[in-house]
């Protein structure tokens, strides 16, 4: 219950401070490596938004970010790197979320169809890194089955 309304608070603070960041005060590039999400984000989004990755895929950081060098005997992650994959892959789901968001869940044509949240990646993930509709919907698994059996 706890990681739902977790889960809830990440996503609703996403909006408001997406919804609240409008004209957004240009402070420079922060960030080294963003080919997808808003060059203008800040700290507090940047973290809110991967703490929401993480969350939806149930997994740590390193899973899309590549290690970094040993500073003080204390492991470090290399975020700016492109390494992993992972990371790739999430860059595409970020573009797939972004399309649906703008393409289908946009009636009034908003000018930051970034700030629309109706799809987020806990739609489809659900705490799991390979959604997968038999193991997720019962309900999708038999409608399918149903159509299967009619043909
Ligand atoms: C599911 C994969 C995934 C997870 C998990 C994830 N990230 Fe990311 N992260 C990305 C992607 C993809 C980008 C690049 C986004 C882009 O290209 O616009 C990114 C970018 C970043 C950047 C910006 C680096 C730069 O300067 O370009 C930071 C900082 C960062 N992540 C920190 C974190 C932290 C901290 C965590 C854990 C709380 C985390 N990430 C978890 C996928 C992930
Ligand atoms: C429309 C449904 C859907 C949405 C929305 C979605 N994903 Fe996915 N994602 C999937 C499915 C299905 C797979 C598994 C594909 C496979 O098994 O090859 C997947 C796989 C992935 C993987 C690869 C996992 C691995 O084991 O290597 C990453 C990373 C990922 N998604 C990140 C994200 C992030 C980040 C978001 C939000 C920006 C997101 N996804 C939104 C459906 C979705």
């Amino acid at each position: 219950m706890f990681k739902y309304l977790k889960l809830f608070l990440i996503a609703a603070s996403i909006v408001t401070i997406a919804a609240s960041s409008i004209p957004f005060p240009q402070e420079g590039e922060k960030f080294e490596n963003l080919k997808v999400l808003p060059k203008d984000i800040t700290d507090e989004q940047l973290d809110s938004v991967m703490d929401h990755f993480k969350t939806s895929l149930d997994v740590k950081c390193s899973f899309c970010h590549a290690g970094g060098p040993v500073i003080d005997g204390k492991k470090h992650l290399d975020f700016v790197s492109d390494a992993k994959p992972e990371k790739l892959r999430a860059r595409e789901m970020i573009q797939m979320t972004n399309y649906l968001n703008e393409t289908f869940f946009n009636p009034d044509h908003s000018s930051r169809p970034d700030t629309i949240h109706e799809v987020i990646c806990y739609t489809c993930h659900r705490g799991t890194k390979e959604p997968e509709a038999e193991m997720l919907f019962l309900e999708v698994d038999s409608i399918m089955r149903i159509q299967h059996q009619r043909k």
